[in-house]
């Protein structure tokens, strides 16, 4: 009879687990972490270069200092009195379309086939924001987009996806009149596509590489800082209603 539930990704074997057919006891002995997070995702071990390049990815997601919602939500959280698992599932809810989640509909849209000119008019057109491209800081230049696509082009990943990515770049500054870098965010989405991951797995490399560090900033508000940080009263500005009292009908 057919069971309820069924995954082709791992399974206890023998009494012993496997993922992908493979024992986890002989994984623990020969790879490394970024072979079995290739290896849940892709069902197969990866080739150095795509272990060099998925490493590349993760660790450009990791940590990008104290300000991006993802460290500041995990730190509140922290700072509120909750253990690690509610701080880094807090951190994990402060990814969203603005930070580190572009990538999904980055990959998305370059996915489809279109060319430069017609994916910016496409989401310019709709009142949108291009995902994957600005940023808060790096106004001229993300030097980790940089980074990550001098990484694929050494190891042969640099294919159409990316060069459709750098184009939008061009496209987008006639456009806007400025320049608007290509992200983070945006060149992981190229070099993923260009990998051949479904761009529903965009989110998920970034919540990989940052709940790393997320676990290392909520450790470290613990021990550093006390307990219940709030806004100081001198950066909050109240303008709504005056005082009022309620009249009795
Ligand atoms: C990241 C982001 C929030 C930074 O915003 P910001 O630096 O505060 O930019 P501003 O909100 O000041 O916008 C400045 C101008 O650039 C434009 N702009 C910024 N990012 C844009 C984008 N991705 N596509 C189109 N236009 C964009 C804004 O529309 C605005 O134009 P205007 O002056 O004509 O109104 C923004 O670039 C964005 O939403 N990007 C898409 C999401 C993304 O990739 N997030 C991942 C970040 S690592």
């Amino acid at each position: 009879m057919d069971k309820k539930w069924k995954t082709a990704i791992s399974g206890i074997i023998d009494g012993e687990a496997h993922i992908h057919g493979y024992k986890v006891t002989e994984l623990i002995d020969k790879v490394n972490f970024t072979d079995a997070i290739w290896l849940e995702l892709k069902s197969e071990l990866p080739s150095d270069k795509e272990r060099a390049m998925l490493d590349a990815i993760l660790i450009s997601t990791i940590d990008n200092g104290l300000g991006p919602p993802s460290v500041t939500n995990a730190r509140n959280s922290a700072s509120a009195g909750n253990p690690m698992q509610a701080a880094v599932a807090a951190g994990v809810l402060g990814i969203g379309d603005a930070h580190g989640g572009a990538i999904e509909e980055c990959a998305r849209l370059l996915q489809m086939g279109l060319t430069a000119e017609k994916l910016v008019e496409k989401v310019l057109g709709s009142g949108d924001r291009i995902p994957g491209f600005g940023h808060k800081v790096y106004k001229d230049e993300d030097p980790r987009a940089t980074q990550i696509f001098e990484k694929a082009k050494k190891l042969g990943f640099y294919g159409e996806h990316c060069e459709l990515a750098q184009n939008v770049e061009g496209v987008l500054q006639e456009k806007k009149g400025k320049k608007i870098p290509i992200n983070v965010d945006g060149a992981i989405a190229a070099v993923i596509s260009d990998m051949g991951f479904d761009y529903r797995l965009g989110k998920g490399f970034f919540i990989i590489g940052r709940v790393v560090g997320l676990v290392a900033h909520i450790f470290e508000e613990w021990v550093r800082e006390k307990p219940f940080r709030r806004i100081a009263d001198e950066e909050i500005e109240y303008d709504g209603a005056p005082p009022r009292s309620l009249k009795k009908t």
